[in-house]
């Protein structure tokens, strides 16, 4: 077995549909997750190093959609908006 380099940052961004149940996609969460990777793909690479987003199917809290998770903290947020989600996101890269 290899050994595979943790990210120091990995952001899901959960962009799953349901059918006929709510889901962060009926929110409009591919678009917000365009949005949050342009802006981190505007940041100097020297930051972005070792920083992952990913899109991701359902996280399990779609009662609170649309939603994402940093980890290695494990800190969620529940968005209302493209510009939230994509504060959450460069506020992580700045954290950690
Ligand atoms: S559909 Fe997004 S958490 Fe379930």
């Amino acid at each position: 077995m290899s050994e595979i380099e943790p990210f120091r940052l990995h952001i899901f961004v959960c962009a799953n549909k349901r059918d006929g149940r709510p889901a962060c996609e009926d929110h409009g969460a591919k678009a917000a997750l365009a949005q949050a990777k342009e802006a981190l793909n505007a940041l100097p690479a020297a930051d972005r190093e070792g920083v992952r987003l990913s899109a991701a199917g359902c996280l399990g809290r779609c009662a609170h959609g649309p939603v994402a998770v940093a980890y290695p903290a494990g800190e969620w947020i529940s968005y209302a908006s493209a510009e939230e989600l994509t504060a959450f996101v460069l506020r992580a890269v700045k954290k950690d």
